[in-house]
């Protein structure tokens, strides 16, 4: 019977549709179950539990966990049991009240669990309840990737905190989210329907995550509406049972904006009284509400500094609303003036961080935690770590790392994160001359600060995906990991996280392991490196190449790139001094051209095109090369996923693939654009001649055109020869058309395009009359980042028909249905010889 049921479970397994909802938590049968489920015990105890616990919560999944896994279903029971073959699993004290004392038990830290599994017998026992609950995901973790080896060992967190960030609006809609609306809120109030909120703690629970902010930095003032605290409410009762605890962004203009008062300085009593009073209105409804988040004087947004007070008035007036209730206030370091003037060259966004922050060390009570940026920009494709991080000793403070991939490719680039931030978690500041990791300073143990911890923004919405791509989920596994422990290794995670959602066969875990671990330095290759930054769009959507939009604005996320030179000068010598913002050994080494490294070269220095890099190269050779290094490795990951075909389900081999195909594409815009953005501004020539040299293309605007006209498209890199062609109308077709003077031969015929919202173009592509594809511009539907209204780095795609037969004299012609503001904008066409891309 058992037997019969494994099999059963295991077929309905194979058929069932892998939509991702299931992300790393599917307990597929292992390989070898039969095996395994003979050491299983046979009954589970989940002490004490009363339904909405976490213990119980603890027993539901083992349960789930050990049917999926094993196709056994145990029973849960709460009461102590004598019987040999059990998994026990409760809280230190009630275990210890059932079973007595044990040796572990005084290492065991707030949050922390203990798991011992031998044979038939399984103990896990939580410092608290929801370490208790971290225990069983554990245990549940080690059996779905088929360790069933004996274990004995306590684990606790690196740090108290372990928050994801989730920058939804009431609307529904989310900022810098790529999957959909929000499962939180929709039109102005909280959802009713708040399964897939459960579902999501339940996630987060898995990887160890205890808080969220469920609502934008960027606060709307009524999420305090009475409906809406009754909904954080409901929000809160369906996350306790996963022992996550709700929080909020607050708007720091909230009294006067929606409490009506005339002001919101936080020294005046009468708007110190109003949050006191917001504050005990929301903690009535949600008892254990984790805090809140406050952005202020950041971005346009109000805050203490409007009433000339320092940000520490700002954020210990929210600390004194909390406090009564052990209510935490994050409180972000992303305060900087964003109109500054590029033509001061000691000016520095960067500076800002400690200009705003350095002298209000100590002044913030013991319940505020200083949120920090990895970075002291925004989150780039390679920053260094805060100088922050090393200059605030009786602070609390916490890191800011994004999962959602605002700058990094928008879950349409692969761009496995775990290695960046490793990156930083492990550099050493050097504080006092003494060891200070930035994962022992956020953890609160370099400066023996009572709080410390983790800030993720996340950013879910309604598709099941969660994140929009089925890998871009190995980010928010990872975040979860490196909060808990950030010294595990990426690759590891990784690893784990593959096994548990892709199953067992040593080649997909090869293929994805690989693909991943090139995944972020390609990405940084293709975009930006040298620390010059990711050399996106900046002040439109964040996803696209745009140079140019660095500078000349008072972001100041500058380049200072001219003809001759490129980088921002923030040595203390000739600079805006920003590497004196670092402890003496990091100052120094940032300082000197020699020893700063490469990768962040550019971060500090300004030099000449010409300047060599350790490597030997120019930088401007650098550019050129690692651009087509880059992009020849997302070439790659195209194929590579192509051989896992049959070792993982269809649904998501097709979704995978269809991203990758895209970032293929969209990592050639990426190339050329930089590229030939560098080469007209330094009219220094690619050694190797590839640079604005591109054989294999016949560019749009050069056929012979009927209802389509040339487009001088801005930014000009984006487009080959800078021009592509658009409809004449909106309304009647185009037609462009060419006699090909290639060999005939076999080719692979690339188009490249602009995808644009607002509309659903048709293009219809023959060659020697015979029809090669059809295809709508409807990449907004399937792709997910911020979409573009323009003829851009954004909206520039490519599709390619593979193995066309093609003869020297045949006639290419390409049909194009313009449809709402989408004029079938056409860039070029390549008939590329087989292995190469261009
Ligand atoms: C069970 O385990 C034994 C020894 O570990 C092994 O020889 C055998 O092949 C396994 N059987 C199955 C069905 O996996
Ligand atoms: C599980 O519980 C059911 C219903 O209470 C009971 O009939 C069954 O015998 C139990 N199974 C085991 C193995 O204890
Ligand atoms: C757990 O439940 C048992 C039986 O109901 C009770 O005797 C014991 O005191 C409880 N333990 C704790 C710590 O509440
Ligand atoms: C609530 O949402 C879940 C999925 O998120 C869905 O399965 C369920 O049917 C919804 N319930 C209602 C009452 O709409
Ligand atoms: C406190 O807030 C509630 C709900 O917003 C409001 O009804 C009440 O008048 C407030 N009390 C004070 C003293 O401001
Ligand atoms: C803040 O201080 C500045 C300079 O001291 C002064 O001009 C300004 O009026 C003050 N603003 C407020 C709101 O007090
Ligand atoms: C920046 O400063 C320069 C020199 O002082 C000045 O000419 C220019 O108008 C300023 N630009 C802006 C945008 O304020
Ligand atoms: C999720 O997004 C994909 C595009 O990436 C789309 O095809 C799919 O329909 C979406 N699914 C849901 C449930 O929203
Ligand atoms: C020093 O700074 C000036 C601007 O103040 C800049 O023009 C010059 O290039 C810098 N010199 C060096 C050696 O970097
Ligand atoms: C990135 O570029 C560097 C420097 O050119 C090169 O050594 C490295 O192999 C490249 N890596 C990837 C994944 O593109
Ligand atoms: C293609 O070649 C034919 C004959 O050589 C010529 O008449 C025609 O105009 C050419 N078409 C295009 C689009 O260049
Ligand atoms: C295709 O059709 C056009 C127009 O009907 C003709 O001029 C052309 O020669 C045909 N053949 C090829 C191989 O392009």
């Amino acid at each position: 019977m058992r037997l019969f049921i494994s099999a059963l479970l295991l077929a309905l397994r194979l058929v069932a549709a892998e939509d991702g909802s299931a992300a790393w938590l599917r307990y597929a049968p292992v390989p070898h179950a039969a095996n395994t489920s003979r050491i299983t015990p046979s009954e589970i105890v989940a002490l004490n539990s009363t339904k909405s616990s976490p213990v119980y919560t603890a027993g539901q999944e083992l349960q789930r966990g050990i049917a999926g896994i094993f196709g056994r279903k145990l029973n849960v029971s709460a009461q102590a049991s004598s019987a040999l073959s059990t998994i026990v699993v409760g809280t230190l004290e009630t275990f210890t009240d059932a079973y007595g004392d044990f040796d572990e038990a005084e290492d065991l830290e707030e949050d922390g669990f203990f798991l011992c599994a031998t044979g038939d017998k399984v103990v896990i026992v939580g410092q608290n309840e929801r370490g208790a609950l971290y225990g069983a995901f554990e245990y549940l973790s080690r059996l779905a990737q088929g360790h069933i080896s004996s274990v004995s060992f306590i684990s606790n967190p690196s740090a108290p905190i372990r928050w994801t960030n989730e920058w939804d609006n009431l609307d529904g809609s989310i900022e810098r989210g790529f999957a959909g609306p929000s499962i939180f809120f929709r039109n102005g109030f909280v959802v009713d329907n708040v399964t897939r909120v459960a579902e999501y703690a339940r996630l987060l629970a898995s990887i160890r995550i205890n808080g969220i902010i469920i609502n934008n930095v960027n606060a709307d003032v009524q999420v305090l509406s009475a409906r809406n605290i009754e909904g954080l409410a409901r929000l809160a009762d369906v996350m306790r049972p996963y022992g996550v605890q709700l929080g909020i962004s607050l708007n720091f203009a909230s009294p006067e904006d929606f409490g009506k008062l005339n002001s919101y300085d936080p020294l005046d009593p009468k708007v110190d009284a109003w949050w006191a009073n917001v504050t005990n209105q929301i903690y009535a409804k949600v008892p254990d509400m984790a805090g809140y988040l406050v952005k202020a004087n950041s971005e346009g947004q109000a805050g203490p500094l409007t009433y000339n007070r320092t940000l520490a008035d700002g954020a210990n007036m929210f600390a004194r609303a909390v406090e009564p209730y052990g209510g935490v206030v994050m409180f972000r370091a992303f305060v900087y003036d964003n109109h500054i003037n590029e033509t001061d060259w000691k000016a520095d966004r960067a500076n800002a961080q400690l200009e705003f922050f350095q002298n209000l060390d100590g002044k913030f009570n013991d319940n505020v935690v200083v949120q920090i940026k990895y970075g002291p920009i925004d989150f780039q494709v390679r920053e260094p770590a805060s100088p922050l991080f090393s200059a605030l000793h009786h602070t609390n403070t916490a890191i800011e790392l994004q999962i959602t991939q605002e700058y990094l490719g928008q879950q349409c680039h692969l761009v496995y994160l775990a290695p960046l931030w490793k990156e930083i978690l492990e550099f050493d500041l050097r504080a006092d001359g003494r060891p200070s990791k930035v994962k022992d300073i956020v953890s609160s143990e370099r400066f023996n600060r009572p709080l410390g911890g983790y800030a993720g923004v996340v950013n879910v919405g309604t598709n099941s995906t969660w994140l929009g791509s089925h890998l871009a989920m190995s980010n928010l596994y990872a975040y979860g990991r490196l909060a808990w422990d950030p010294s595990l290794e990426s690759e590891a995670i990784l690893q784990d996280w593959i096994r548990l959602t892709f199953g067992f066969d040593q080649k997909v875990l090869n293929t994805i392991t690989d693909m991943s671990m090139k995944s972020w330095p390609a990405y940084e290759n293709y975009s930006g490196n040298l620390g010059i930054q990711t050399l996106t769009d900046i002040t439109y959507t964040h996803f696209g190449p745009n140079p140019a939009s660095q500078d000349n604005n008072g972001w100041g996320q500058w380049t200072r790139a001219d003809k001759f030179s490129i980088g921002m000068d923030r040595t203390v010598n000739n600079g805006t001094g920003n590497a004196g913002n670092y402890p003496p050994e990091i100052a120094n080494m940032y300082e000197n051209i020699e020893t700063t490294p490469d990768n962040l070269l550019l971060w500090f220095h300004h030099v000449p095109y010409t300047q060599r890099l350790k490597s030997g190269k120019t930088v401007i050779q650098h550019f050129y090369d690692a651009h087509y290094e880059g992009s020849a490795v997302a070439q790659t990951f195209v194929k590579q996923w192509e051989s896992l075909k049959g070792k993982v389900d269809m649904e998501r081999y097709e979704h995978v693939l269809f991203r990758q195909v895209f970032q293929a594409g969209h990592s050639l815009v990426w190339r050329d654009s930089i590229n030939e953005f560098y080469h007209n501004l330094s009219e220094i020539p690619d050694d190797l001649r590839r640079v604005g040299n591109h054989p294999y293309r016949l560019e749009a605007e050069d056929m012979r055109l009927v209802g389509y006209k040339p487009y001088s498209v801005s930014p000009f890199e984006t487009a080959s020869g800078y021009t592509a062609i658009v409809t004449t109308s909106n309304s009647s077709v185009g037609v462009a058309t060419a006699n090909i003077t290639f060999a005939s031969g076999t080719y692979d015929v690339a188009v490249n395009y602009y995808d644009l919202i607002g509309g659903k173009a048709q293009y219809h592509l023959e060659i020697g009359n015979r029809t090669i594809g059809a295809w709508t511009g409807d990449l907004e539907d399937k792709l997910g980042h911020t979409p573009s209204i323009y003829l851009d780095g954004h909206s520039a795609t490519r599709i390619t028909f593979k193995g066309v037969e093609v003869r020297r004299g045949n006639m290419v012609k390409i049909t194009g249905q313009p449809n709402g503001i989408e004029p079938a904008p056409i860039d070029y066409i390549s008939f590329l010889p087989p292995g190469i891309v261009d």
